[in-house]
């Protein structure tokens, strides 16, 4: 008998792994999901984000897990996802969203978002850690339980700055606009990290394609989070759709590629951007 078209969308009772799961999109991807019914497990080196998020599922009366993990240990990693093996003896789908964005650094001394030729080499190094490694870490630690079963989805975060250039021009001061700049930008070491997670879906797509395992990574252009209004007008008249993305605008693409209804799909890169790369 033919699948019901909305049973191929279903997560229903999958276990999905989400890192960087308390951030501000993987928050969002874990409360979408428990909410239809998957069983999120959220990874995340955050310690207060991580409560937050707790207090926010048990409120709810969602379902959810939460494990504080540095995800750049790659013993506390395994020990992490051992755990979940143990518990629930399989896991369905992978989404890698834990990344290093600058924002903590907008509080520290060291600047993320100093000049390339100025640029802190351990910082460099630290931003291709979280960003990029990290993925590898976690990724090989799932996938051999996944080879098992033969069955997997995983899906990684990339970003739109993976595909094409950051304008540098949306960061800096211009007086024709009245426009002051912001006091971050695009990092070379983060299109980097970024451009390697795509790599690193195509290569892993082609190297598991028999092995049951697909994977694809969903590449965001910026997403609106209180960000500074004269910002938003110069990023937004980049964007054919004209405005930056809302949170929850994601999640058809993650339900799409973690789910049946993608079985078809893999080392694709799902660019959801308004249409931001276009131009
Ligand atoms: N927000 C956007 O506009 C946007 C746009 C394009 C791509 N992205 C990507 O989406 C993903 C999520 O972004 P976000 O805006 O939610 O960022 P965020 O900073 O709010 O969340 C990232 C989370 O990853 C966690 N993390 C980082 N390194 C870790 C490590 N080594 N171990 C454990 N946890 C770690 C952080 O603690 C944080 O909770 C990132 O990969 C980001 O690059 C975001």
């Amino acid at each position: 008998m033919k699948k019901k078209m909305k049973d191929i969308f279903s997560l229903k009772d999958k276990i999905v792994v989400i890192t960087g799961g308390s951030g501000f999109l993987g928050s969002e991807f874990a409360l979408t999901l428990s909410n239809i019914g998957a069983m999120p497990i959220v990874l995340d080196k955050n310690k207060n984000s991580l409560q937050l998020l707790e207090k926010k599922f048990k409120k709810k009366k969602l379902r959810g897990l939460f494990f504080l993990v540095d995800l750049n240990n790659e013993n506390k990693v395994n020990v992490a996802i051992d755990l979940i093996i143990k518990k629930y003896k399989k896991i369905d789908c992978l989404i890698n969203a834990a990344g290093f964005t600058g924002q903590e650094m907008l509080e520290t001394n060291v600047n993320f978002f100093e000049k390339f030729e100025k640029y802190n080499f351990q910082l460099w190094q630290r931003s291709l850690n979280e960003n990029l490694s990290s993925t590898f870490l976690v990724t090989k630690s799932v996938a051999k339980y996944m080879m098992k079963r033969k069955k997997g989805s995983i899906v990684n975060i990339a970003s739109d700055v993976g595909i094409i250039s950051p304008d540098h021009r949306i960061y800096e001061p211009n007086k024709r606009f009245n426009y002051k700049g912001v006091s971050f930008n695009t990092p070379l070491s983060y299109s980097v990290a970024k451009s390697g997670i795509i790599s690193m879906t195509r290569y892993l797509a082609t190297y598991w394609a028999k092995k049951g395992i697909r994977v694809n990574c969903v590449s965001p252009a910026g997403v609106y989070k209180k960000h500074n209004k004269k910002f938003v007008e110069q990023l937004s008249q980049r964007i054919p759709l004209g405005r930056m993305a809302k949170s929850d605008e994601l999640n058809g693409a993650i339900i799409y590629l973690c789910s049946n209804a993608s079985s078809y799909v893999t080392g694709h890169n799902l660019v959801v951007d308004g249409g931001r790369t276009i131009w």
